[in-house]
This record gives structure tokens, C-alpha cells and sequence, in this order.
């Protein structure tokens, strides 16, 4: 199968190419800004048609939740907008779409984790667009999946992990946020599910269709910060505080836990714990020095 994969120097895409050089049934083409701008129909054209290409990963986004609130055109150009292209290209070609789309699509109301056919509402600009996105997709993409997940963290990129990892070394304790709840995901993990569900493109997997995947268990960021500090040997102390003491520019549902039953039964795709995914991952960054 040839596929391409969008924004692969970000997080989930950084994945994607570790685990690419061990996928020889596959030839993957990574591209990101500049030489593959979604937001560019001409450009999707034709790295496209020039790779053959029959499965398109979308791991581009626009991610800065806060930004987008002040920075709206641009979020909905590369979260609603494009995915709409990469739709109608996938259409012209017969080619699979993968979408990785978010827990913020919710409202965070609910106190039980949320399946695929839950009522959305997002709170924020970032959460609306990728919602957006992927009602494009459902409308125009004959063959697509959508995969929603929740705080991805990898070895590559800005996120939780690594800035709970800089900051335990700079000071001798941390504030956390400790009233939201949701599942950390190692970008590694949702990398393996997506090659798993590229295998099956053609043979069982159905054509239009979305899934919850991040990793299992419950922590709040509070809980998720301990984690790192402890697993990391890092002696800074960690001290929980409400969101309401924490002001961010953009509103976070209190609650975004994902139900997976879906992918688990209907791919028989098994997800690890997040805490066993988090320890791999700082393993992994002990031996490559990042
Ligand atoms: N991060 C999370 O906690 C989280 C949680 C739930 C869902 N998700 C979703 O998971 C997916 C992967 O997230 P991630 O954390 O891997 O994102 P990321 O690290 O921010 O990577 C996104 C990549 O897309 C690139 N990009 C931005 N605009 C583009 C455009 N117009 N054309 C091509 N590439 C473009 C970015 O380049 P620049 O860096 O140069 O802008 C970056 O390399 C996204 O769909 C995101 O919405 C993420």
C-alpha cells in the first residue's frame, strides 16, 4: 500500500516514521510545511498522484488550542477546510482517509467516558474546527476513519511530558491542575493502531467510520505530572490545584475520558495502560538522550 502521511514532523507523525522503517508491506511518503501544505488542493494533487497513493494519514493540524481562539481563520483553514481537500482527494482516487481528530469536541460534561455516537459540543475555536473537519470528511470521503484522541505526548514535539520534565528540573515544586480528567496518550501507541488499521484496509475494515482511541485509564493532569516526576526520578514536589486557578485563553472540558469499546471489539485493537505507555516512553528517552 502507498501512503502518505501529512504534518509528519509533528508529534504523531514523528510516530508514524520510527514505525514505518519496520513496515516493509508498506511504502510510506512523509511530508509537512512546506513541501505538502494541506491547505493547498494543487500540492495534495499532486504528491498524491505522483506517490499512487491509496491511504492518506492526516496527522496536520492546527494544535495551539489557546492560539486558535484569537488565530480563528487559520484554525478553521487547516482543521475544517483541509480535510475537506484531502476528502475530495481521497474520493478522486479511491483512496482510504485517515483523520485524527480530539476529545475537544466535547463539552466535557458527561461522567462517563464518551462514545463515538455522543452528542458533541466543543467549547473552544480548536474543538469546533476539527468537529467541522470531520463532518467535511463524513460528507465528502467515500472510504474514511476518524480517529478521536486525547492528550497525545511523544519523545517529538511540545507537550505535557516534556514540559513537566523541564520545569521538575528547574524548581522545587509545580502547581497542577487536578479538576480535569482525561486519558494521556503515547503517540507511539496510536502509531501501532493506525499501521494495525492500514492492514486491514481491503480486507475488513468498514469504509466510513469513528473510533475513540487513547490509552487505558483515567488520571487528571495533576495525577498525570506525578507520574512523569516519579517515573523520571525527578524529586520535584507536585501540588494540585483547580482550574479556575490556572486561567487558559481557551475553555478544557472538566471530563474527556473516551470510551474505546468500539476498536477494541470491532478491530481487536488492544490498547495499553497509559502509565505502562508513559514509563516506555521515558525508557525510550533515557537511551536516545531527547
Ligand atoms: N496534541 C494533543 O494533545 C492532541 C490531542 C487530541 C487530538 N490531537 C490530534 O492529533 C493529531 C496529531 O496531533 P500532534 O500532537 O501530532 O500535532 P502536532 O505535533 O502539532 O503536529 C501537527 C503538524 O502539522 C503541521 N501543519 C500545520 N499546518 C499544516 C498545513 N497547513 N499543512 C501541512 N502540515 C501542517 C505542523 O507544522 P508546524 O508545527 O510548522 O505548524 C506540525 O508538524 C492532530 O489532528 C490533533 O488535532 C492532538
Amino acid at each position: 500500500m502507498n501512503i502518505l502521511v501529512t504534518g509528519s514532523r509533528g508529534q504523531l507523525g514523528s510516530e508514524l516514521l520510527e514505525l514505518s522503517a519496520s513496515c516493509r508491506n508498506h511504502r510510506f511518503f512523509f511530508y509537512d510545511l512546506p513541501d505538502l501544505d494541506i491547505t493547498r488542493s494543487d500540492q495534495v494533487e499532486s504528491h498524491c498522484r505522483n506517490h499512487e497513493i491509496e491511504v492518506i494519514v492526516n496527522c496536520a493540524a492546527y494544535t495551539a488550542v489557546d492560539k486558535a481562539e484569537t488565530d480563528s481563520a487559520m484554525a478553521f483553514k487547516v482543521n475544517r477546510d483541509a480535510p475537506a481537500i484531502l476528502a475530495a482527494c481521497a474520493r478522486e482516487r479511491n483512496a482510504l482517509l485517515l483523520q485524527i481528530s480530539t476529545d475537544y469536541v466535547f463539552d466535557g460534561t458527561s461522567s462517563t467516558p464518551y462514545r463515538e455516537s455522543d452528542p458533541t459540543a466543543p467549547l473552544g475555536v480548536y474543538g469546533l474546527s476539527k468537529w467541522e473537519g470531520e463532518e467535511r470528511i463524513r460528507q465528502i470521503a467515500p472510504a474514511y476513519i476518524i480517529i478521536r484522541t486525547s492528550w497525545l505526548y511523544s519523545l517529538s514535539g511540545v507537550n505535557f511530558v516534556k514540559t513537566m520534565l523541564r520545569l521538575g528540573a528547574e524548581r522545587p515544586e509545580l502547581h497542577v491542575v487536578a479538576d480535569q480528567i482525561g486519558s494521556p496518550t503515547w503517540a507511539a501507541d496510536l502509531a501501532a493502531a493506525i499501521v494495525l488499521i492500514i492492514d486491514r484496509y481491503k480486507k475488513d475494515l468498514p469504509y466510513g467510520a469513528t473510533f475513540h482511541y487513547s490509552n487505558e485509564g483515567v488520571a487528571s493532569w495533576y495525577d498525570f505530572a506525578r507520574a512523569v516526576m516519579d517515573l523520571a526520578g525527578v524529586s520535584c514536589k507536585v501540588l494540585p490545584i483547580e482550574s479556575a486557578h490556572y486561567p487558559q485563553i481557551a475553555p478544557r472540558p472538566h471530563y474527556s475520558v473516551l470510551n474505546k469499546s468500539a476498536i477494541k471489539k470491532e478491530l481487536g485493537i488492544e490498547i495499553p495502560y497509559w502509565r505502562d505507555s508513559l514509563s516506555a516512553m521515558l525508557q525510550r528517552r533515557g537511551m536516545s538522550d531527547v
